[in-house]
């Protein structure tokens, strides 16, 4: 069995905080949210990793190397321009070869470990009616945003649908897939979607049409697609919620630190009040503020004179005496000041799809 992960894909993704970085690398508890995906694989046994690269790939290469810190060995494929889920499926197969493999989107975050939705597919395939793929879906609210399936009342997929405007179930494809070689087949006979993408959705149907078994598994647990609007906070706080205490940083006799909080090597914390769950990245200083629940600060940044709650500080940033700052998510190498100086307003600098609420 290996594995076959997508950093690539769409570039409309997190843009807010991302623009020109691999936003797979955005941290999630201080973690890249990839790191997750990769660790989920090795947890499951799989050793060899493809991982599909675009315009980030140099980013991603040297965060993750040749995949000896998570005890797997890692081949990069390169994607030219995003042409679907399917495309880079088409263009691993030299990697892939005939094996059974997992397809993990880059950007996908689930509570549930893959351990048993890959021993499950293994031993079905020994079965006399093996399944050639096996999806993970997810009950959602609006499927509209996803691929959807339709499970009939005897639990056979039946049909597949890429972000349907009137989806025909609440059953959303989740970025993880279990596929045979058959699917070698099948994405080299869809056709590009009207977005002018092979999609992978197509390329299953295409094995429904084609009389292979596809198996599926409605997923238990929460399942984050970290591409789309607004998931950063709540995956953070998932995370944060069963984080467990540990410090490897120096809080002084002026401070306190409540409940679960992990402070990272180097880290400082001067008269200040830290509240758990909180993680505190490498090197980064926290001096006369309040630092709340389900907040990230990453590493090498400086916190001074200011309240955060449920925020995601990115590494680098600078805030100083910025008041009271909740529900905030903040990039990398961001300034956020107080200034004496005429006329006294706020000075703004932007990226584009920055959001800025002043209360
Ligand atoms: C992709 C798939 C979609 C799936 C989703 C899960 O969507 O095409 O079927 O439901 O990932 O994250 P996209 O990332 O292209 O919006």
């Amino acid at each position: 069995m290996k594995g076959l992960i997508l950093s690539g894909g769409a570039g409309t993704r997190l843009r807010p905080i991302t623009h020109t970085r691999a936003k797979q690398l955005v941290p999630i508890a201080n973690k890249p949210i990839l790191f997750y995906g990769i660790e989920a694989m090795a947890e499951a046994g799989i050793r060899e990793i493809g991982i599909i690269v675009g315009d980030t790939r140099d980013e991603i290469i040297a965060a993750v190397g040749d995949g000896s810190q998570f005890g797997v060995k890692v081949t990069y494929i390169p994607q030219d321009a995003p042409l679907g889920l399917a495309h880079c499926v088409l263009i691993a197969r030299d990697f892939l070869k005939d094996d059974d493999f997992v397809m993990y989107l880059g950007d996908n975050m689930l509570e549930q470990n893959l351990t048993q939705f890959v021993s499950g597919f293994q031993s079905k395939r020994t079965s006399s009616n093996p399944p050639s793929a096996q999806i993970l879906l997810c009950e959602v609210e609006d499927a509209s945003h996803f691929g959807v399936a339709v499970v009939n009342k005897d639990g056979h997929v039946t049909d597949l649908e890429e972000k349907p405007k009137k989806p025909r179930s609440n059953l959303a494809l989740v970025g993880v897939y279990l596929f045979d070689k058959s699917i070698h087949v099948a994405v080299s006979s869809i056709k590009p979607s009207a977005r002018g993408e092979l999609e992978i959705t197509d390329a299953i149907q295409w094995l429904v049409d084609n009389k292979h078994v596809v198996h599926h598994e409605v997923l238990e647990g929460w399942w984050i697609d970290t591409g789309k609007k607004d998931p950063l906070l709540e995956c953070n706080r998932l995370v944060l919620d069963v984080i467990e205490s540990d410090n490897n940083g120096t809080v002084d006799d002026a401070s306190r630190v409540e409940g679960r909080v992990r402070i990272m090597d180097g880290a400082k914390i001067e008269n200040s009040r830290v509240r758990g769950p909180v993680v505190i990245g490498r090197n980064a200083v926290i001096v006369n503020s309040y630092i709340g629940p389900y907040t990230s600060v990453g590493d090498d940044c400086t916190i001074a004179d200011t309240d955060i709650e449920h925020s995601v500080v990115l590494s680098r940033s600078s805030i100083s005496g910025a008041g009271r700052l909740v529900d905030s998510l903040i990039g990398y190498d961001v300034a956020v000041k107080r200034t004496e100086a005429l006329p006294k307003a706020h000075r703004l600098m932007l990226g584009d799809d920055s959001i800025v609420e002043i209360g």
